[in-house]
């Protein structure tokens, strides 16, 4: 799929831009904190509903003004799309999907597929667990949508049951009847958590077992290194050994698993007033050449493996569908010349790429297609 036309009003630095996009490669250059990002962000929240780099709404709407309206028309294998979104910190956003309000947001989410490369991305790598969950789990709605639902469903449970360890937790040494009822009504949201994350848990180890090939690959393809160097990507749950391929293991079983595991951390729960285990406790544990990838890995290295996770997303995404549009924020300006040229060999052929750079000598020539220059938050068509 790709963008045909982007339009932002209020939305960062933004007070009015609307831009028209085809197929193929488009670069934006211009100097430092011009708005070269705050465009990719707009994209990317068009897509995914959230920002890769703030966790509220507020920062994203123009200083000084109420609310931002973001506008993307995305045409694809289906036919043409306009997705819309109001944004209204503090207030419910609104979306709406070829002029239709959709009651229920999470709704818009695969009309607009994209896979964001940016610098805050070196995160994944070098951050901490929830940063790989999340990453996870983006990629998990954007394989199958269902799983926003399959995610808040878990979400909700969690807060509830982690509100409910808080309240009991004074109470541990209760006896007789009250202990009875705080028992009973936990036993339920141990139900409720293991209902709710069997299905998230076993969609994560799927993802990462059929990412892993890909991210070895793309790990290779960008760093041109010896195999040596090969880069590892595995689950670890906090609640069963998932050494021994669990990811074939039915449902049924991983509820089972889950219960059992919340059953022998009951007692220092109570103690602490945390929820122990379940998928928010889990880890991607990444590696290089056998070496913690966290701690270990060089700045190259790191950056090589984050840019691996989203090639290997986008090789992922498009298997059996249509492209999603891949945007790179910045990448170019890190990698040497090899690097370079061996990315841009590999993201060539994608339906539509977004390329942004400070300098634009850093963006290989194979990848020159329709340039334009950002400046003062007006973006001009250059070539
Ligand atoms: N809510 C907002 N209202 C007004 N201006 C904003 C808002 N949020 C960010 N900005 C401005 O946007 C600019 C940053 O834009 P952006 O991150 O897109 O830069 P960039 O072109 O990607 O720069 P770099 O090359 O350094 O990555 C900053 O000057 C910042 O002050
Ligand atoms: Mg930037």
């Amino acid at each position: 799929m790709h963008l045909t036309r982007l339009a932002l009003t209020d939305f960062r630095s933004y007070r009015e831009l609307s831009l028209e996009l085809g197929p193929g490669v488009s670069t934006f250059s211009g100097p430092n904190g011009e708005g070269k990002t705050n465009l990719v962000e707009a994209i990317g929240y068009l897509a995914t509903l959230g920002s890769h780099r703030v966790a509220t709404d507020t920062p994203l709407v123009r200083q000084g003004a109420e609310r931002a309206v973001l506008r993307a028309a995305v045409t694809g294998a289906t036919g043409s799309a306009l997705v819309e979104v109001e944004l209204n910190p503090g207030r419910a956003n609104r979306v709406r999907l070829n002029r239709a309000p959709l009651p229920r947001p999470r709704d818009i989410l695969g009309t607009l597929r994209t896979v964001l490369f940016a610098p805050e991305d070196l995160a994944l790598v070098k951050g901490d667990p929830g940063e790989r969950r999340r990453f996870l789990d983006d990629l998990l709605v954007a394989t199958a949508p269902r799983y926003a639902g399959v995610r808040a469903d878990y979400d909700r449970v969690l807060r509830q049951r982690t509100a409910l360890l808080k309240s009991a937790g004074g109470k541990a040494r209760l006896r007789g009847p009250a202990r009875e009822s705080v028992t009973a009504t936990l036993d339920a949201w141990d139900a409720q958590l293991a209902r709710t994350g069997a299905p998230l848990l076993a969609g994560r180890m799927r993802l990462v077992a059929a990412l892993r090939p890909h991210v070895e690959a793309a790990y290779q393809a960008v760093s041109g290194g010896p195999p040596g160097e090969a880069p590892g990507m595995s689950y670890r749950s906090s609640a069963l050994n998932t050494d021994d391929g669990f990811e074939d293991v039915e449902m049924a079983a991983l509820e089972t698993a889950l219960l059992k595991s919340l059953d022998g951390v009951r007692a220092s729960e109570l103690d602490r007033g945390v929820c122990l285990v379940g998928p928010h406790r889990d880890e991607v544990e990444l590696s290089i050449g056998g070496l913690p990838a966290r701690g270990y890995a060089s700045h190259g290295e790191s950056w090589s493996f984050a840019l691996a996770l989203r090639l290997a997303s986008f090789t992922l995404l498009r298997q059996g569908h249509e492209d999603p549009v891949l945007i790179l924020d910045d990448v170019f300006a890190e990698l040497d010349a090899g690097r370079r040229d061996r990315l841009a060999g590999l993201v060539a052929g994608a339906e539509q790429v977004l390329i942004t750079a400070a300098v634009p000598a850093d963006i290989p020539d194979v990848l020159a297609g329709t340039r334009f220059e950002v400046q003062v938050g007006v973006i001009s068509r250059v070539g």
